[in-house]
């Protein structure tokens, strides 16, 4: 053997043994993440916590110089250590505790005027001190982070999470200290071509720790998650499962109405998982009557409670069927986007501003487009009596074909299913909003659905679609887009007198399906300042807003298979796809409402369709 050959082998091996110590390392690494990742805890509100929301030590960092060494490699130093000079000789070049705050929950681009328009990472530092209870386990809980949270305790990866609308939690009961645990958030807002959502919304890309974030303590054996919902179709089998998690878990388990003098119990199986079934006589939930029960889910060495209501929806038909009764869907659309003071809503004072203005429109129904809300604004249409329309966010052009998008899309499908599931308000799961056909496209939705129907067979699935002409005059429109095969119920998004035309020429509109299913109306609007005032065809006024209106609602009034509306949108809200001066000022501004809460003329010509559609409904 040459010297060359000599030398070069030893290279190859050593570049073996290097590869084998990365790879021992990585197997290493990922038991322990999965151990401390564990599913959804549901319903944290109704357990043992401690919040920490607040001021939080920030370090805004475009160059991610806090994660990657200058060889763009991952650094064992990052900004995660929360590092301290421990001699004056010692070079540390960042310091947490002399850095800026920011508030949480709260996104970043409406805090610092510099931040506005900011796409990148930040990094979020809480200090706490723990006192814990023995035989007890603790869980960070996020209530969301957009759009890539990577979480650190004392130094320490906890997890990674991606999806910046639904909620996740890490166990940290090993590595938590009684005194100043250092809790560290990488939030990474950029957006990425195979992301869900993808580069392109017309919202603004609000980053940071926007939801609550609080320290969740359970019995080292707790009831994780539950679902407790009557049973398709019926109006009084209640049908569902409780799962434990721990080191006992095939222990009783007994559900409780004391309302409605329930009390049954059930054994976990070895994996701490059991279903549930019982007849029970109650007060069904409608908007009328939101009628919500406490409900006591109790194990032998855990008890949460919860306030659940109980109605059946489905469809027959052309039909939507509220607790065996037709309905119509008196909706509106409504984005995230806080009023008054702009940027991401969060709080339970957000979420009634918003739903009251719904119900002054007439609404019974609401759209969260395009991505699960909070969970105050579900708990809270939960309250009010408004059904809920749920998306996640498969918004326009996604990368169809790629598997990691696909598994995304899934991930957080399931994580908004884990969270509200036991909502009666939620009424439809929606899959995706205005994307194109294709092949890539079906069966990537396809297999969403079937996710969908596979975690929850008690409520609807549906998606926002397109529509198109058949003729050459534009008379006449058509919803026969291969996606409705597989919904429950069609929704469908036209602009005919804002992007298609003027508001008259939906005079000669006629709407056809190929379908016997009931549809909404999922999208219609246009846009106009505030007290910008016109004749009614002149753009960007209130008049011709009102004129679109007036001319829609004649339009929808045709549709006999029409089961659901909710116009683009309640609020005026945040878009960097509107610069339009004077006019958008990078507000969308279709709201019936602008963002300083003054109704517009529109408003008026929605409210009266609603209530005539309530007394022909509900006469
Ligand atoms: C689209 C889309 C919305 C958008 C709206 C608009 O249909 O679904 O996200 O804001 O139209 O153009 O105003």
């Amino acid at each position: 053997m040459t010297i060359q050959m000599e030398s070069r082998f030893i290279y190859l091996m050593s570049c073996k043994i290097k590869f084998l110590v990365l790879f021992i390392s990585l197997l290493a690494i990922i038991p322990s993440i999965r151990a401390q990742q564990i599913d959804l805890i549901a319903n944290t509100d109704g357990r043992k916590s401690i919040s920490l929301d607040g001021q939080w030590r920030t370090i805004v960092d475009p160059y991610e110089a806090g994660y990657y060494d200058y060889r763009y490699q991952p650094s064992a130093n990052g900004y995660f250590k929360d590092a301290k000079p421990k001699t004056k000789s010692d070079l540390i070049e960042y310091d947490f505790d002399t850095s800026e705050s920011l508030t949480v929950p709260g996104d970043w681009n409406t805090q610092r005027e510099r931040l506005l328009l900011y796409e990148g990472t930040i990094w979020y530092k809480k200090s706490f001190d723990y006192q814990r209870t023995d035989h007890t386990r603790i869980f960070v809980y996020f209530g969301a982070a957009n759009y890539i949270a990577d979480v650190y305790l004392n130094g320490e990866k906890i997890g990674r999470h991606e999806g910046g609308f639904t909620p996740f939690n890490f166990e940290i009961t090993k590595l938590v200290r009684d005194k100043s645990n250092s809790l560290i958030v990488k939030v990474d807002n950029h957006r990425r071509r195979d992301a869900v959502p993808t580069l392109i919304t017309d919202w603004w890309n609000y980053g940071g720790l926007t939801r609550q974030v609080k320290l969740v303590e359970t019995p080292a054996t707790f009831v994780q998650d539950y679902f407790i919902q009557l049973r398709k179709g019926s109006r009084n089998q209640i049908k569902g499962w409780v799962r434990l998690n721990g080191g006992r878990l095939n222990q009783k388990v007994t559900v409780r109405i004391p309302e409605a003098g329930i009390s049954k119990s059930f054994t976990a199986e070895a994996n701490g998982y059991v279903e549930i079934g019982f007849n029970a006589d109650l007060t069904l939930w409608s908007p009328n009557n939101p009628r919500l029960y406490d409900v006591l889910i109790e194990a032998e060495t855990d008890r949460v409670q919860d306030k659940i209501g109980f109605r059946s929806i489905e469809t027959r038909g052309t039909e939507i069927l509220l607790n065996g009764q037709p309905i119509f869907l008196r909706g509106v659309c409504l984005h995230e986007e806080a009023p008054f003071r702009g940027g991401r809503a969060y709080s339970r004072e957000d979420a009634l501003t918003l739903l009251n203005w719904a119900k002054e429109l007439g609404a019974n129904f609401v759209r969260l487009a395009h991505y699960p809300h909070n969970e105050f604004m579900v708990r809270e249409a939960d309250r009010l009596g408004i059904m809920v329309w749920s998306e996640i966010p498969v918004y326009w052009t996604i990368l169809w074909e790629n598997p990691a998008t696909l598994d995304n899309a899934r991930t957080q499908l399931s994580e908004m299913i884990t969270r509200d599931k036991n909502r009666a308000a939620v009424i439809v799961w929606s899959m995706a909003n205005e994307t194109p056909l294709g092949d890539a496209r079906l069966s990537f939705l396809k297999k969403l659905i079937e996710h969908a129907r596979s975690m929850d067979t008690s409520r609807l699935i549906s998606a926002a679609m397109e529509r198109h002409y058949i003729d050459t005059e534009e008379k006449t429109q058509m919803i026969d887009d291969p996606l409705g095969e597989y919904l429950d119920v069609l929704g469908c998004n036209e602009y005919v007198g804002w992007y298609d035309g003027l508001p008259e020429k939906t005079d000669r509109m006629e709407w056809k399906t190929k379908y016997q299913k009931p549809l909404i109306m999922s999208e219609f609007g246009a846009e106009a300042p505030y007290g910008n005032h016109g004749d009614s065809l002149t753009r960007w006024t209130e008049e011709y807003q009102e004129n679109f209106y007036q001319h829609q609602v004649n339009m929808l009034k045709r549709i006999s298979f029409l089961r659901g509306t909710s116009p683009w949108i309640l609020m005026d809200f945040r878009s960097p796809r509107r610069p339009l001066p004077g006019i958008q000022d990078f507000y969308n501004r279709k709201g019936l409402i602008s963002d300083r809460g003054e109704k517009k003329k529109a408003f008026y010509v929605m409210q009266k369709y609603y209530q005539e559609l309530r007394e022909s409904f509900e006469k």
